[in-house]
């Protein structure tokens, strides 16, 4: 298989009914999701897929080359298997920029988006120069090296010392080639602030109280921009808001879906 045709994801599923596709962040897999697929398993057949690389998922090429309209691509062939036309897309972060592309190329198949501790905007210059120093770190230092700076930044300032062993178990199982592929991958991505206000499908933006990455100002500014968003602060979240605090990010995301 060629790395650049999509390809199937592997994923995990619970629940019956309309499909909700979870699309994980940056460098992590759909293990991040667990207490979504638990507690939303009620209301959808809730779907969290390993993007190409991460997790169960493979990969066809031992150098990879991603991009946020690949990714998407891979989300569309897996609903296909899932038999499933459309699909309420959340991601977070990173998984958010591949729920922005998805409904660039897919949006007939988008029936709601729930957006999670993700932004709009492309990288600065100074953010694509760090990309390439990331890219370089995992490639010749690994995963380890890349969670002393980050790992830290992705949960809330206080955080439970359980969920800071859960996110290294996952942050550290992935391959550091295929993280690398993201970091150029996220580089590269567009700016979808233009497709902001043309989103015609209901929108929830859920973001963590304490997000040291992206502050949730600027995410309440962005959300704003999107006709008739509803918008979650999640208290005693960080950038993982969904996972720090689920009972609140569940109680969102349910409600949002009932309505
Ligand atoms: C993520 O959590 O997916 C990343 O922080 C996104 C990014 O680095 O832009």
């Amino acid at each position: 298989m060629s790395n650049n045709g999509p390809m199937q994801l592997a994923y995990e599923e619970r629940g019956s009914g309309q499909a909700l596709v979870f699309v994980h962040g940056f460098p992590l897999d759909r293990r991040m999701w667990i207490e979504q697929l638990r507690g939303l398993a009620k209301v959808r057949r809730c779907v969290a897929i390993d993007l190409r690389g991460h997790g169960l998922s493979a990969i066809s090429d031992p150098d990879p080359v991603f991009s946020m309209d690949l990714f998407a691509d891979d989300v569309a062939i897996t609903l296909d298997e899932l038999g499933a036309d459309q699909a309420d897309v959340c991601g977070l972060s990173m998984g958010g920029y591949v729920a922005f592309a998805f409904w660039r190329r897919h949006r007939d198949r988008v029936r709601s988006l729930i957006l999670c501790d993700t932004k709009a905007e492309a990288d600065s210059d100074e953010a694509k120069a760090g990309r390439e120093k990331t890219a370089q770190l995992v490639r010749e230092q690994g995963l380890e090296a890349l969670w002393d700076g980050l790992g830290p930044k992705l949960l809330a300032t206080d955080p439970k010392p359980d969920d800071v062993e859960r996110l290294r178990e996952t942050f550290l199982a992935q391959p550091a080639v295929v993280i690398a592929a993201d970091a150029l991958a996220m580089r590269d991505r567009p700016d979808s602030t233009p497709d902001l206000g043309g989103i015609d499908v209901p929108v929830l933006w859920v973001h963590g109280e304490e997000d040291q990455l992206m502050p949730i100002a600027g995410a309440r500014a962005t959300a704003e921009k999107i006709p008739g968003a509803r918008f979650a602060a999640i208290p005693a979240g960080g950038h993982m808001a969904p996972m720090e605090n689920a009972a609140a990010a569940n109680e969102a995301i349910g409600a949002f879906l009932k309505g």
